[in-house]
């Protein structure tokens, strides 16, 4: 334990290729979002204060021993104790996130990433990306039912990742780095009921689902290739080819549908939703000269915040 100020934090991400899809054994492809974080602070507490948890952005605080059943802060830091085998500090932990809430970005993830890791270096035993993305898929559980782990993996490696449920993380390497707009529809995507729903919908008519993954698994694919060779020019088309494969899911939105649209219409290479759906956020691979028009059009349709970002 230690009595400086512990900091740290941890990025947003988006899927760039196969979401959905993952939660069924497809591959997916996402990558970290490092301009937009979130961070967490743990400093030391008179004795006998017990641990208390600040969300300054909920204007909320708690400390362990009251914090409401299924609170994920309050069950990142038990699961924490638990894995060091550490009783609960005296100590003060604030979180603090620029991640939108419920928007694709895996503003969850990365607030339990952040919370784990700081805690962890406080306590004097810094836990590697896999122990910290084993955690966090524990609290994604509480919320998100099934989650693939995506989104804990890409956030606690902060990499480009191809990744496929339950096997080892592949890390992707960027052949040339592309330029993408990440535009929010500012309307909420609860991504434990959109998954749960199409859950539900597959159960109804599993050859028909099973096919649509199959080819969102096969775009992802060919989009690691196409990543991974630089051929930047391929991997629009398939953006586009798996927008269309969300919306038969029945994932997408008339606005999302309309961002993904004006994206095109304006120069960009290609678009599609990413995250979950329904709201949040699409995102478009655009030439760096055009980015700037681009995402004009994108506020003037109705996007609420465009963040332009450099893969690789
Ligand atoms: C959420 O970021 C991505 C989904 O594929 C769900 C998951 O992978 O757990 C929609």
């Amino acid at each position: 334990m230690t009595s400086t100020p512990i900091r740290s934090s941890a990025p947003g991400k988006v899927i760039l290729f196969g979401e959905h899809a993952v939660v069924y054994g497809q591959p997916a492809i996402a990558v970290p979002i490092t301009q937009v974080k979130a961070t967490a602070t743990v400093e030391t507490a008179p004795d006998g204060s017990g641990f208390t948890i600040i969300a300054s952005d909920l204007d909320r605080s708690c400390t362990l021993t009251q914090s409401p059943q299924n609170d994920p802060l309050a069950a990142a830091a038990q699961a924490t104790l638990a894995r060091l085998g550490a009783s609960e500090p005296d100590a003060t932990l604030t979180i603090q996130s620029a991640i939108p809430i419920a928007s694709g970005m895996g503003s969850g993830a990365a607030v339990s990433t952040a919370l784990i890791r700081a805690l962890a270096e406080f306590l004097g035993h810094p836990l590697s990306p896999d122990e910290v993305s084993e955690l966090v898929y524990e609290v994604e559980k509480i919320h998100h039912g099934t989650p693939s782990g995506i989104d804990n993996t890409v956030i606690a490696y902060e990499e480009p990742i191809y990744f496929v449920r339950e096997r080892p993380i592949e890390r992707l390497t960027v052949g040339e780095p592309f330029t993408l707009l990440i535009a929010d529809t500012g309307k909420p995507s609860p991504t434990g009921k959109i998954v749960g729903r199409v859950r539900r919908n597959r159960e109804r008519e599993p050859a028909h689902y099973d096919a649509l993954f199959d080819q969102i698994g096969d775009i992802a694919d060919e989009a690691r290739n196409a990543i991974e060779g630089g051929n930047i020019e391929d991997i629009g088309p398939l953006m586009d080819e798996n927008h269309e494969l969300l919306i038969e899911l029945g994932v997408s939105s008339s606005l999302l549908n309309e961002l993904v649209e004006t994206a095109r219409l304006s120069g960009a290479m290609g678009a599609k939703l990413s995250g979950a759906g329904q709201g949040g956020n699409m995102i478009a691979l655009v030439e760096d000269d055009l980015a700037e028009d681009i995402a004009e059009a994108l506020r003037d349709a109705g996007a609420v915040r465009v963040i332009q970002t450099q893969i690789g």
